[in-house]
């Protein structure tokens, strides 16, 4: 019997129009425009100042439809990849569900931080994959600038609000789609990266604010250094073990998290730059949205086309890291 492959079949994403630029943060904190490119590679993120991840994953969700041109009746699953709920209950899942008006499917929330989309990509491709779902929405949306402390320099000047979704659906073409993923976690990573506030751990009180526990917090330097690591370790075991060198992948699309970690992966993967969707530039670190948001911009330009081989590599909070080989099979844009 041939193996059902999930495929990805249309991609969309939404951001604000509100952009935070490097200027702004230099009126804001003690940095300067040079320190953050030359460092990040950031220039400017978008801010959602109105609103909430559930607009982010609801605008992605409909734009990823509308370029498949079917309606959100037709969605079976929907997983929401966030670290930034609307709220711990109802999921944003659910939420989004009601919004778009996609009266059969049921979902979930699924937390991994920024590899949020490509554990929520593979979790979905099991339903497709098993014969239980037939179109399985995955989005990556994050309103980071609801969990940033702006009146710290270290953090604040690295993330954005964006949201990314793609949509899945079986293919009996065994060489197309979802061919193989790796993805681990390392919770000994959580004293590095962390928001502790708000949990059952630390409740909010009036101590957890004025600790400004409801913030990111990030050791920046350590995360540094076991992300490129780990992206870079992951990402060159998937090309080995499908037998693939540099010249087979013709798109790498990394979690952007800082321009450096990103150059250190293509690096070890033998990828030339121009092989690789770099997009920190305009909107940060939109953690679970980086991927989806390359993704959607580069099919929307034409330079990602139907039938190319892609490697998705992501490292954040958790520790969590992967990587995932596929085949692009939605049909080009027009
Ligand atoms: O997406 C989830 C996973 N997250 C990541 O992958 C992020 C990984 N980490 C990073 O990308 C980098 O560590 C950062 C961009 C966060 C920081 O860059 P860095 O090169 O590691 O800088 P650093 O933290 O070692 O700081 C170097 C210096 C320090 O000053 P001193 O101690 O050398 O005098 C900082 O105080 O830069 C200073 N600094 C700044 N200066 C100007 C830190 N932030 C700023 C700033 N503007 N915004």
């Amino acid at each position: 019997m041939t193996k059902i492959r999930a495929a990805i079949t249309a991609v969309g994403h939404w951001v604000p129009e509100e952009r935070l630029t490097n200027g702004d943060f230099e009126r804001m904190v003690d940095t300067t425009d040079e320190w953050i490119r030359t460092r990040t590679g950031i220039v400017e993120r978008r801010i959602l100042r109105n609103g909430a991840t559930s607009d982010l994953a609801a605008n992605a969700i409909l734009e990823t439809l509308k370029n498949r041109g079917i309606p959100p009746s037709e969605i079976d699953l929907i997983i929401v990849a966030t670290v930034t709920p609307d709220m711990f209950f109802p999921s944003t899942a659910c939420l989004v569900q009601e919004r778009i008006g996609a009266k059969n499917a049921w979902g979930f929330d699924l937390s991994a931080a920024c590899s949020g989309f490509p554990f929520a990509l593979v979790t979905g491709a099991q339903f497709i994959e098993s014969g239980t779902c037939k179109k399985v929405v995955v989005v990556g949306a994050d309103k980071m600038s609801s969990i940033t402390d702006y009146t710290e320099r270290n953090n604040s000047i690295l993330f954005g609000d964006a949201g990314g979704a793609v949509l899945l659906e079986p293919s009996a073409d065994s060489s197309s789609g979802i061919i193989d993923h790796i993805l681990h976690c390392d919770g000994s990573g959580e004293k590095a990266l962390h928001m502790r506030g708000g949990g059952s751990l630390n409740p909010p009180t009036h101590e957890t604010v004025d600790k400004k526990m409801h913030f990111i917090f990030q050791d920046g330097k350590t995360v540094f250094k076991a992300a490129v690591v780990g992206m870079a370790d992951v990402s060159a075991e998937i090309m080995e073990r499908n037998h693939l060198g540099g010249k087979d992948v013709d798109w790498l699309v990394p979690h952007q998290a800082n321009l450096r970690i990103i150059d250190a992966t293509a690096q070890r993967m033998g990828l030339d730059g121009s092989k690789v969707m770099i997009n920190i530039d305009r909107y940060g670190n939109t953690t679970a949205a980086t991927i989806p948001l390359c993704l959607s911009e580069w099919w929307q330009s034409g330079k990602l086309r139907k039938g190319q081989t892609i490697v998705m590599a992501s490292f954040g909070a958790g520790y969590t890291w992967g990587a995932v080989l596929m085949k692009w099979t939605a049909e080009d844009a027009r």
